[in-house]
């Protein structure tokens, strides 16, 4: 078993084999679902649970750490299922334990537990409690990356338990900053974690680091991926998220337009569409994507990164394109409201995909543009001054 410090354990589950998170986070580096087990002098605690899937090996090292003693508390930084699936088997085992959590998180976790009458010990910002010798301290942290999530400070031990946050997936034995093998690997991990759960959520970031760095911590342990000391990765991981969840302060607007193209109809009008922007806001960095065959993981970056977003599908099955369909997939649905969408396309014979497309761009509360610019088979040259007049238009909205 290893320890954080003294009489505060690791009872992590390793998953090195994983390769898909939450079914469709590519994670090639496996993943740790971390656990730690806080013993005070009175009383002891567990912070935060475990995947379903792994509750009895979990349990098992919850039981080895405890060494003959029972756990009075599980806090629940956070309540998605890879930190609570084994909350109920949790419950079984230690019938008397006390779940300890945010408001936001107790609503969920009767849920997820399918145990209505569960009454969890709702925390505020600063509250704590005394083990003996050993004091937990929450702090909220909402929307990092549930409106549930908080840290949890051991002050005598400057350790601070902060769930997801500054976590990765990423998965060697050692579960030390100062034991990783492959660095590179690590990077690329930790920076991918970032931008599928935390970039959304960037204002956020900047608050919780706020919160977290006054701390001084010497040990950052997250719920996946290795722990984080002062002397190892830490500083260098906070910087990053300092960098990354920056407000983003462009000097020229970038309006992307993404497209595909079943017989190149679709693809004129992108082309004259594009001209139309950077003839009206000829500042603006207008650029065209087309779909077929992009990395759709990039397609999203750039989408989820623009300032006003074209969207040109065909109709095929009275519907846009699957991988028209698959880019909306990436959106991020925090920051693409309010967001300026205009759609446009050819279309054969009744043209379903743009409002199909409308609808869901209005149900994510996006700023839809009025009207959609369609053309029936091939564009005519009159179509194409159209197109380049709807582009046009269209970013003299943006102001
Ligand atoms: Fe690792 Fe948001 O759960």
């Amino acid at each position: 078993m290893q320890s954080l410090a003294k009489d505060v354990h690791i009872v992590s589950v390793l998953n090195p084999t994983m390769r898909v998170f939450d079914v469709e986070m590519h994670t090639e580096y496996g993943t740790s679902y971390n656990s730690y087990v806080v013993l005070g002098a009175e009383k002891c605690a567990i912070i935060d649970a475990n995947h379903a899937t792994f509750a009895e090996d979990w349990l098992a090292r919850v039981e080895a750490a405890l060494d003959n003693r029972k756990p009075d508390y599980l806090v629940l930084n956070h309540t998605e299922p890879d930190h609570s699936g084994s909350v109920a088997a949790c419950l079984e085992r230690f019938p008397d334990i006390t779940l300890i959590c945010s408001s936001a998180a107790a609503i969920n976790i009767k849920s997820i537990t399918n145990l209505p009458e569960l009454a969890p010990q709702v925390v505020k910002n600063r509250n704590s409690i005394d083990l003996g010798g050993l004091t937990l301290q929450f702090i909220a942290a909402p929307f990092l990356h549930w409106p549930d999530t908080m840290f949890t400070w051991l002050p005598e031990r400057s350790i601070a338990f902060t769930c997801d946050f500054l976590g990765a997936h990423y998965c060697e034995p050692r579960l030390f900053d100062k034991g990783i093998v492959y660095h590179r690997d690590y990077s690329t991990a930790f920076k991918e974690y970032y931008d599928a759960i935390m970039a959304p959520f960037a204002p956020w970031v900047q608050k919780g680091l706020d919160k977290l760095e006054p701390l001084q911590a010497d040990i950052v342990a997250t719920s996946h991926g290795p722990v984080l000391t002062r002397d190892g990765e830490l500083q260098a991981c906070i910087d990053w998220y300092r960098q990354w969840s920056a407000p983003c302060e462009r000097a020229v607007k970038k309006i992307s337009l993404f497209y595909c193209s079943a017989y190149g109809n679709t693809r004129k009008l992108a082309e004259c569409i594009t001209d139309g922007i950077s003839g009206a806001l000829p500042s603006t960095q207008a650029t065209a994507y087309d779909l077929v065959g992009a990395d759709m993981v990039q397609m999203g970056a750039e989408l989820n990164s623009s300032d006003a977003i074209l969207i040109g599908s065909p109709t095929i099955n009275r519907d846009a394109l699957p991988m028209i369909w698959k880019l909306l997939a990436h959106i991020d649905a925090v920051n693409i409201v309010k967001r300026p969408v205009a759609l446009f396309g050819s279309y054969g014979w009744s043209g379903e995909a743009l409002p199909s497309l409308a609808e869901r761009f209005a149900a994510l509360k996006a700023a839809v543009y009025e009207p959609q610019f369609k053309v029936q088979f091939v564009p005519s040259d009159a179509d194409l001054k159209a197109a380049r007049e709807f582009g046009a238009e269209f970013a003299r909205n943006l102001g």
